[in-house]
């Protein structure tokens, strides 16, 4: 692997891209560096020391400007981790740390490298292809990737068929925190709906790293861990887990993610000549990007998470309400009304784009994912609104995004009114959205 101890302007002119030299890129960058570990990068060295699933790939689109190798190896790393089943776990635990609650003991999934027992947003797929674009050598490149093509087909099966068992194209999450918007307001009636078990009030680390208030309630912990218990009971099958789930919903966030990865993971298969493969994952698509006609709430007016246990959509609108431009699955009067939505959201706040639209009961500016604005949401809505050719919108985010970092640094989320820096510091994909971002600009420049 190539050492990051490199000055990054001189690995940018050694691959002949210069915009590194921006400031905030270079803060970036020593982000990222500071958070590389032997084959994968932590999110935040105290609060999140391990690789997690969704961060990673997209710390390797930010190192796929200046550094393929590594952006390479992160992906590998996590894909040497996936399960039998195709699961790619949503923690793994490389190396022991007391820092943090819970650990591999409490997940109890008997693997090496110890890892959780549920995934998160597979975005890994659309980061693959990602890196093979800016290779220098795309053949090279798509050679490598060959074996992680094979990893993702397996690891998109399991979503299509495990987490969705009667195929009806909606995925299905059984745990808050497959979605990556782990205590969204989103959650509070699905969770609510069920009494926990446990009580591991004294057992949480978060608060050592992070002020309470930005972190979430004991009573939440209680409920996320008595989730992990019971699938923990059934063995972490599958199936035995959809049928005893005391959580189980649709996620506007995770299908969206799904449905553009599938695009990106056929591109892939084509490019590789397995027309097989390809056909397999086109049908997963069509049908998933139709059915994500079915999380539009008529009565709100906008797309929501569905409570598969209660029979309804959750009474909350989340940022993920702008995903399904990102999936390319919106129509165009649904795209218009997505638009007013991002405008009035932009009216609301003055660091879009909030969790959740600030006049929903609940919100909360400085928790977590209860209302603050979090910089990779913002990259991939804006890459949705781009898409639609919503170009002013997404160039607001882009702003607003650089203003945050330039104010409060490279954090976890921000408040959308202040601006104050929140949640873990030296965040490692807050740094690598910003140099994703930096990094097209410039390319569309040149
Ligand atoms: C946490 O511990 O807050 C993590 O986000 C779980 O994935």
């Amino acid at each position: 692997m190539v050492s990051s101890s490199v000055p990054p302007a001189t690995r940018a002119s050694a691959s002949g891209r210069a915009y590194i030299n921006d400031e905030l890129a270079r803060k970036a960058w020593a982000v990222l560096s500071a958070n590389n570990r032997s084959g994968y990068t932590v999110p935040s060295p105290e609060l999140f020391p391990f690789q997690w699933n969704w961060d990673s790939p997209l710390v390797a689109m930010a190192l796929a400007h200046i550094d393929e190798e590594r952006a390479f190896v992160e992906i590998e790393t996590l894909l040497a981790s996936q399960w039998e089943s195709g699961l790619v776990p949503h923690i793994i635990y490389h190396v022991p740390s007391d820092g943090y609650f819970p650990g591999p003991e409490v997940w109890g999934t008997d693997r090496q490298p110890p890892t959780s027992g549920i995934s998160q947003p597979p975005i890994a797929a659309t980061c693959l292809r990602y890196i093979i674009e800016m290779s220098a050598d795309s053949d090279a490149a798509l050679k490598r990737a060959a074996p992680l093509v094979v990893n993702l087909l397996r690891w998109h099966r399991w979503w299509h068929e495990a987490r969705d068992p009667e195929g009806t194209g909606l995925v299905s999450i059984l745990h808050p925190w497959e979605s990556g918007r782990d205590n969204s307001v989103d959650w509070d009636e699905p969770l609510n709906a069920f009494e926990p078990v446990v009580d591991v009030s004294k057992l949480r680390k978060d608060r050592l790293h992070v002020d309470a208030k930005q972190r979430p309630s004991d009573v939440y912990y209680d409920r996320v861990i008595t989730l992990i218990q019971l699938a923990r009971s059934v063995g972490w099958n599958d199936l035995a887990m959809v049928q005893s789930s005391l959580f189980r919903v649709c996620d506007v966030g995770v299908q969206s993610i799904l449905v553009r990865a599938d695009e990106d993971l056929m591109a892939l298969l084509r490019l590789m000549g397995d027309q097989a493969g390809a056909k397999q994952v086109e049908c997963w698509h069509s049908k998933s990007r139709e059915a994500i006609d079915r999380l539009w709430d008529g009565e709100a007016g906008a797309y929501r998470a569905f409570d598969l246990r209660a029979g309804k959509f959750v009474p909350s609108t989340s940022a993920t309400a702008f995903l399904p431009l990102y999936a390319g699955a919106v129509d165009e009067t649904k795209a218009k009304a997505i638009k007013e939505l991002c405008d009035r959201a932009f009216t609301l706040c003055i660091f879009a784009m909030p969790q959740v639209m600030p006049d929903t009961p609940g919100y909360d500016p400085d928790n977590y994912s209860r209302g603050p604005t979090w910089p990779y949401l913002n990259r991939i809505i804006a890459d949705g609104l781009s898409r639609y050719g919503f170009r002013d919108s997404a160039d607001r985010l882009r702003s607003d995004t650089q203003r945050l970092i330039a104010r409060s640094g490279y954090r976890e989320y921000y408040n959308p009114t202040s601006g104050e820096g929140l949640g873990g510091d030296q965040f490692a994909w807050t740094a690598a959205a910003w140099l994703i971002w930096a990094g097209l600009v410039e390319k569309e420049q040149s």
